[in-house]
């Protein structure tokens, strides 16, 4: 197993859809234990393989308490959503220390193969319903802060260069 690193906003990469996984091989799987090794390094609850630029269908999700639960979801399909969204507040590992607001469905339901390429249905609320959609926004290049208002999404812009700049240094 091994860390991949992490892309971080405004890398354009991020805002590359991704393909589908052709088939859960040996590749795939190598890939999964590394993005779970990876999320769970970083302490997060969710990670998708275009934050660790693979940009192929897959995530890997843990809102358990415990960090033993992991979710694998490749090639996730929305079958259904709520009317009904909520404001939550979100992270996202691409974009460290910001955290703000996006309206989100309440419950969902999706259809995704799990690690051994069967095929699932899943029908989720709560902050598991919040994380699947953040995560598969991932997979059409769409990172959470595209949701906030120009004037905030530019503050984040240039504190993250700031700071990526500050690391380089
Ligand atoms: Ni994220």
């Amino acid at each position: 197993m091994a860390l991949l690193p992490i892309l971080c906003y405004p890398d354009p990469k991020l805002h590359t859809v991704a393909k589908p996984v052709p088939s859960v091989d040996a590749r795939i799987k190598t890939l999964i234990s590394n993005m779970l090794e990876t999320m769970y390094d970083a302490k997060g609850i969710g990670l998708a393989a275009t934050q660790v630029n693979v940009h192929e269908r897959l995530i890997v999700i843990d809102v358990s308490e415990s960090r033993q639960e992991a979710l694998v979801l490749i090639n996730p399909q929305l079958l259904w959503c709520s009317e009904q969204t909520h404001m939550n507040e979100e992270g996202c590992l691409s974009v460290p220390g910001i955290y703000d607001g996006v309206l989100r469905h309440d419950a969902i339901k999706i259809r995704a193969q799990d690690a051994q390429g069967q095929l699932r249905e899943i029908e989720a609320d709560g902050l598991l319903a919040v994380c699947i959609q953040h995560e598969m926004d991932h997979l059409l290049g769409k990172v959470f802060v595209e949701y906030l208002s120009p004037l905030k999404r530019n503050r984040i812009k240039s504190k993250m260069l700031k700071s990526q700049r500050e690391a380089r240094d």
